[in-house]
């Protein structure tokens, strides 16, 4: 890890809960053996598994404010549901405030909560690390997204996604279309 990461890392160390950060070196971790796995760059799978809840630093009502304050436009959907929020503050927060400029990077925390059709491999490790980092509460599936997610990962994408839509639906909340649209590309991809 380089002495920037570091630094990145002790102050996230400060500005998020405790549970917060335990998942995000959970992703970190889990990213980087992804990446492993797939000859993707780990240090690059590092930073962005380290910075992917970046924007959870504070509320979602604080989030939408810092996000008409820096000028970041919202779309309706992620307006209805806030918890999509900070996957966008997150880039921008990666760019600004922590000086990443590797657009793959900044592409992988900004698509880190909905995945999106033909994602690149550092957008679905990811993705994909964020569901199943060793912290993660048990849902129903996730033992079989864990297993493919080292042996397929496109299946192992499209699970997840699944998995994400039903368990909304039962609970009741509203899905993001993109949601929608990455399990129909995976689907068809498996
Ligand atoms: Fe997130
Ligand atoms: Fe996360």
């Amino acid at each position: 890890m380089t002495e920037n990461l570091k630094e990145i890392k002790k102050d996230l160390a400060k500005k998020l809960k405790k549970e917060r950060f335990e998942h995000t070196e959970g992703v970190m971790y889990t990213a980087a053996a992804l990446a492993m796995r797939y000859d993707e760059d780990i240090e690059k799978a590092l930073t962005a598994g380290l910075l992917h809840d970046c924007g959870k630093f504070c509320s979602p009502k604080d989030q939408i404010k810092l996000c008409e304050k820096k000028g970041i436009l919202l779309t309706d959907s992620e307006k209805e549901m806030p918890a999509l929020i900070h996957a966008k503050l997150g880039a921008y927060l990666a760019e600004h405030e922590y000086g990443i400029r590797d657009e793959s990077i900044l592409n992988a925390i900004t698509y880190h909560t909905t995945g999106r059709p033909d994602m690149t491999m550092l957008e679905k490790i990811i993705y994909i690390a964020d569901y199943i980092e060793p912290n993660r509460k048990i849902i129903p599936g996730l033992d079989e997204v864990r297993r493919l997610s080292f042996t397929d990962i496109n299946q192992a994408v499209c699970l997840s996604a699944g998995a994400t839509t039903r368990y909304l639906k039962n609970g009741g909340k509203s899905v993001d279309p993109m949601t929608i649209q990455t399990y129909n590309f995976y689907k068809k991809e498996k």
